[in-house]
């Protein structure tokens, strides 16, 4: 009954009952709110939303946009889905919304089981903590406690958050360079790419062999890595698939070298590339997998999964944080996880997602200022140059400025910020998703979009 009432409710969107005007929330964000928050880093006045469904979302006068950013890969169920909503009700219902680290929890022990069945069997122990930098914190420790080596191994072109360890491994100089991360343990080696716009060209062997000399360098020095991250398809970076060799080629070198191979799975994980992890792509099996984003739709969670040697290897309050594993985000991601297999999303992203954005996009490829067209499952990005060749960043921003109009909401990322990156939710219905990449192809060809799109 419980249960009925609440699917009827996320039926219809919810209008937020609002204490303030949309001008009212801009003001008082733009006076108050730091200016490292990205709020309006694409336009001067983004839309203020007060409700969503599905892959919609609508501001307070009732305009709809289209979300194909899904809050940076994370409304992967897309908004207002009723299994999410009820799975907080029924978190809410027992009155209790977080009994701290020291207790256990029923629902920390409905997410053990259904993060156990989606791994690797060997992957069945988990460190719960809040953000997807935390997560990759947390796998940096533990690689660093149970090796008893500090040295990191990451890549060009991988992102994996802003805490000081993340940002540590995170190859971004204009973001990194300006703290005092750990630099001194930290080697960047090439990822496989096509030669990109600035020339810079790399295949899969040519990057092994950049790692084996790495490797044979810090063995010489007695300084071994403890861990090297990396993401099996990088999507902040670009939305990259190396070819399943690279991944193969690292897991066998991990393993020589007693390197523990930790896949970054926060923004590729829970069906954006057509598997729940985008590892299982290539075969390999890492030593620690980490999640976040999608696994709990946006309520804080992340996840270091790994065996149980590991993570059962260091003591008590070795990691630990307060809001860690709470009821109500693991909830969302049991319903998370539960959804994807009822709804068949997976197969949805890989077989009607990610077909779509090849046929209506692929004919971008065709056009002078765009390098490339990536898609991988249900993801795409359109890399743009300028008439000489030269990554143009500028236009990503006008870009999505040029679809907001457009009333739709799309990405800007890429190694130099010059890829228009599309993340819909999985469950995006095809006319929409169809129309919506029409008019971004007309944008991106710099042709007059003649409609617009709202329902
Ligand atoms: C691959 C990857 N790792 C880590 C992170 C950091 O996650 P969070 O922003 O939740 O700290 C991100 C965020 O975009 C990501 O894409």
């Amino acid at each position: 009954m419980e249960r009925k009432r609440a699917h009827a409710l996320a039926q219809r969107p919810m209008k937020m009952k609002t204490t303030h005007s949309s001008e009212e929330i801009l003001d008082i964000t733009r006076q108050r709110e730091s200016s490292a928050a990205n709020t309006f880093r694409t336009t001067d006045s983004p839309p203020v939303f007060t409700s969503g469904q599905g892959a919609w979302l609508a501001t307070t006068t009732g305009e709809r946009y289209l979300d194909l950013v899904c809050g940076s890969a994370t409304s992967n169920l897309g908004h207002g889905h009723p299994a999410h909503r009820a799975a907080v009700v029924r978190a809410l219902d027992t009155g209790i919304i977080h009994t701290g680290t020291r207790l256990p929890s029923a629902f920390r022990v409905e997410l053990y089981e259904r993060l156990a069945s989606i791994l690797p069997a060997r992957l069945a122990c988990f460190q719960l903590v809040n953000s997807g930098a935390e997560a990759v914190e947390a796998a940096i420790k533990v690689a660093q406690y149970v090796t008893g080596r500090q040295r990191l191994l990451s890549f060009a072109g991988g992102y994996h958050g802003r805490t000081l360890g993340a940002l540590s491994v995170t190859h971004g100089a204009r973001i990194r360079e300006p703290f005092s991360t750990l630099d001194r343990i930290v080697d960047f080696l090439p990822y496989p790419c096509a030669a990109d716009s600035t020339g810079s060209s790399h295949d899969t062997q040519a990057c092994l062999a950049a790692l084996d000399a790495r490797l044979a360098e810090l063995a010489d020095a007695g300084d071994p890595p403890a861990a090297l991250i990396v993401e099996a398809v990088q999507g902040v970076g670009g939305v990259i698939a190396p070819p399943p060799a690279f991944l193969a080629g690292l897991q066998l070198r991990c393993r020589a070298h007693g390197v523990l191979l930790v896949a970054d799975e926060i923004w590729s994980g829970f069906g954006r590339c057509g598997e729940w992890f985008s590892f299982q792509r290539s075969g390999i099996e890492p030593d620690l997998v980490v999640m976040g984003k999608a696994l709990s739709a946006g309520l804080p969670l992340s996840a270091v999964a790994g065996p149980s040697d590991i993570l059962k290897a260091w003591p008590p309050g070795m990691h630990t944080s307060t809001f860690q594993g709470n009821p109500l985000s693991c909830a969302m991601a049991v319903a998370t996880i539960d959804t994807i297999r009822t709804e068949g999303l997976l197969n949805r992203a890989k077989n009607t997602i990610e077909v779509l954005l090849r046929r209506r996009l692929a004919p971008l490829d065709e056009l002078r200022t765009v390098r490339e067209v990536r898609v991988v499952g249900a993801q795409a990005a359109i890399e743009l140059v300028d008439e000489d060749g030269v990554p143009d960043a500028d236009r990503v921003g006008r870009l999505q400025r040029r679809c907001l109009d457009e009333r739709l909401l799309v990405y800007g990322g890429g190694r130099h910020g010059n890829a228009l990156i599309l993340v819909p939710p999985l469950v995006i219905d095809e006319a929409d998703l169809g129309s919506a990449l029409e008019r971004i192809a007309a944008l991106v060809g710099d042709r007059v979009a003649s409609r617009r799109q709202g329902k």
